[in-house]
């Protein structure tokens, strides 16, 4: 016997455990897209000029709860940008203090504004160190920069170059790796079983890397890590779907204005935070696995950073396709939403 459909999902108010705010207008504009459903996000730290200090991650802290919407009850959780100059008593100082909740690794220039990332990992290794006798994570990038490492190879070889050595001389640094795209690194994870947890963006679940090049280029798929071969997804599905507690959702929401994207060097960044919920709920659905997208958008990354998962609820219902908006406007111009390219039945209710 097969149980009648789930039409409405009633799941603990989500987490989003990588996030892009930016700051100014900017800022302004996308905050509300995430507080009006997500109880909490770890907010990256790749400002120009870089959020390094307690003192930066406080003042940035400030600025995003001053943009907020009136009446919202949205906790921004901060991770403060590690540099070879970063010093270890300060990283301890934010933790203790409730300051900042993680530390975040660029690999110098892997990304967007991540020119003044770690080159050398034995210069932060003190940090590394600090961090693991306190418990506090470390979020990392997981690509290498080396340009003669095939960009769609980046991540499988930042496993074997950087991340096994970092475990190998660290041992008991809890580490993140942010917003997985290939099996290889889903395979790392599972295999692995302390201290290792991952993040999986909503558009690494939906899209491939033919949805970016096949048929004409689409500058708005692009996103580091780029996505990977249909395999790569497909493993990523499973490994959100399977309510394993070492993988959780990050969604990695990154606007940069259509004039950025739309350029002969356009930056990359998918901004999906207006309809990353209902995309989610399309793809557990899909999975026939409704029943665990709670454990992967509100309760497994909470677990990981050891705080109470919220105590306010959220309520998905499944019906028309939801409309919503395909652009969102700025103070710095027009910002695309992402295009799962299928219909949105599942809306969040108001
Ligand atoms: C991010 C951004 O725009 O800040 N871009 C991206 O493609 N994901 C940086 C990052 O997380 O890599
Ligand atoms: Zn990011």
């Amino acid at each position: 016997m097969t149980s009648a459909p789930i039409t409405r999902l009633s799941i603990s108010r989500p987490d989003d455990w990588h996030l892009h705010l930016r700051d100014g207008a900017m800022l302004r504009a996308v905050l509300p897209e995430t507080a009006r459903h997500f109880a909490r996000a770890l907010v990256m730290p790749n400002l120009v000029p870089p959020v390094v200090t307690a003192a930066q991650a406080g003042a940035y802290r400030d600025r995003i709860l001053a943009a907020l919407p009136e009446g919202a009850a949205f906790q921004p959780l901060m991770t403060l940008y590690l540099t070879e100059e970063t010093d270890p008593a300060d990283v301890a100082r934010a933790h203790a203090q409730g300051i900042a909740t993680a530390v975040k690794l660029y690999p110098a220039g892997a990304t967007t504004n991540a020119a003044s990332g770690v080159r050398d990992f034995d210069k932060v290794r003190p940090v590394l160190e600090r961090m693991a006798e306190i418990g506090m994570p470390l979020c990392v990038h997981g690509e290498v920069t080396d340009p003669a490492v095939d960009i769609f190879d980046r991540e499988a070889v930042f496993i074997d170059r950087v991340l096994k050595p970092i475990r190998r001389k660290v041992p008991g640094l809890r580490i993140v790796m942010e917003h997985v795209t290939t099996e290889d690194a889903v395979d790392f994870v599972r295999d692995t079983h302390k201290d290792l947890a991952a993040t999986i963006t909503t558009h690494h679940l939906i899209i491939n890397r033919n949805h970016i090049l096949a048929g004409g280029i689409r500058p708005h798929f692009y996103c580091l890590p780029v996505a990977k071969r249909e395999k790569h997804r497909i493993a990523l599905v499973q490994a959100a779907v399977s309510g394993d507690p070492r993988f959780f959702l990050g969604t990695d929401s990154a606007p940069h204005t259509d004039a950025n994207k739309l350029l002969p060097c356009g930056c990359a960044g998918i901004f999906s935070a207006t309809n990353t919920l209902s995309c989610l709920a399309e793809v557990f659905d899909a999975a026939g696995r409704l029943k665990d997208l709670e454990a992967f958008v509100s309760i497994n990354g909470a677990k990981f950073y050891g705080l109470p998962r919220s105590d306010r609820k959220l309520t998905l219902v499944k019906g028309a396709p939801v409309a919503y908006p395909p652009q969102i406007e700025t103070g710095d111009g027009p910002v695309t939403t992402f295009d799962p390219g299928f219909p949105l039945h599942w809306r969040v209710e108001a």
